[in-house]
């Protein structure tokens, strides 16, 4: 179908947001993260959005792509300058996949889950990711980059998809426009943001993210998953910890999740 960007008028809708008068529109780009990161580097303003129709080459967190057919979904990087320090960082990361969520269930009426750290599901299968990528010294952010695919209209999947993915047509039956998912999900991450970098805002509204995200999330607490890091281990979610990374009860005690992501655990074993 077509459902082509209006970036005028997304413009006119984000005109109280740093995002106004920044938004650059490709028809075909490897990677709209690729491309932010870069141009982070050559000084783009914190507030740049790129948004691409497809992308040739989408990145996926650790070494997986992003399947990014043309037209079919939201390819998106948001470049911030934000004055946290890089542990908080994370913050950061978990407040985009509350602002995807809150977009959709506004757009949709559609209840996402949310897996840990950020991506969205419907059951067991996945349709949006996000990307954080960071250029950072120890104690100094340079820019982060937060990039969001949303499948909007796939049909189907194919291939090592077929059984993992889904799509907002596949779980509604419908088609929902791009335009109002990404006006109404730039907005929501305008908010998240503000609240997490305002020097006033910063401690509360980061102290209320684990509670947000255990609300929406059957991942946070008493979900049986299996962490793939250097050596993987299975166990029982058991929250967040100060920092916002999750912790997981194993058999040789309370470990935390450093590798950026987890899965269900198809069974009862501990290692
Ligand atoms: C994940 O592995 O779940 C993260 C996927 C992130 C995909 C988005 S699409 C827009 C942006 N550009 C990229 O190359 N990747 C991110």
């Amino acid at each position: 179908m077509v459902d082509a960007l209006d970036i005028a008028a997304l413009d006119a809708v984000l005109a109280d947001t740093p995002f106004a008068g920044k938004l650059r529109h490709f028809p075909t780009i490897p990677s709209t993260n690729f491309l932010a990161m870069q141009d982070a580097e050559s000084g783009a303003a914190h507030g740049s959005v790129y948004l691409a129709d497809e992308q040739t080459a989408g990145r996926g967190r650790g070494d997986h792509d992003w399947h990014s057919e043309a037209g079919s979904g939201i390819y998106l990087s948001v470049l911030l300058r934000p004055a946290v320090a890089p542990a908080d960082v994370l913050w950061l990361s978990l407040a985009a996949g509350l602002a995807v969520h809150s977009a959709i269930q506004q757009v949709t009426t559609l209840e996402p889950d949310l897996r840990w750290p950020n991506d969205l599901l419907f059951g067991t299968r996945k349709f949006c990711g996000i990307l954080t990528e960071l250029n950072a010294e120890v104690t100094r952010v340079r820019h982060v980059v937060i990039g969001i695919g949303i499948n909007v209209h796939q049909g189907a999947f194919r291939g090592e998809l077929r059984d993992s993915a889904t799509s907002l047509r596949m779980e509604s039956g419908r088609d929902w426009p791009r335009q109002e998912i990404v006006a109404a999900l730039l907005q929501s991450l305008h908010r998240e943001t503000i609240a997490l970098t305002s020097s006033v805002t910063a401690a509360k509204a980061a102290a209320e993210i684990p509670e947000r995200v255990e609300t929406i999330s059957s991942w946070i607490r008493g979900k049986r998953v299996v962490v793939d890091e250097a050596e993987s281990f299975s166990g029982v979610t058991e929250g967040l910890d100060p920092r916002g990374f999750l912790l997981v009860r194993t058999s040789d005690g309370l470990r935390t999740v450093l590798s950026g992501g987890v899965r269900e655990a198809k069974s009862n074993s501990f290692r």
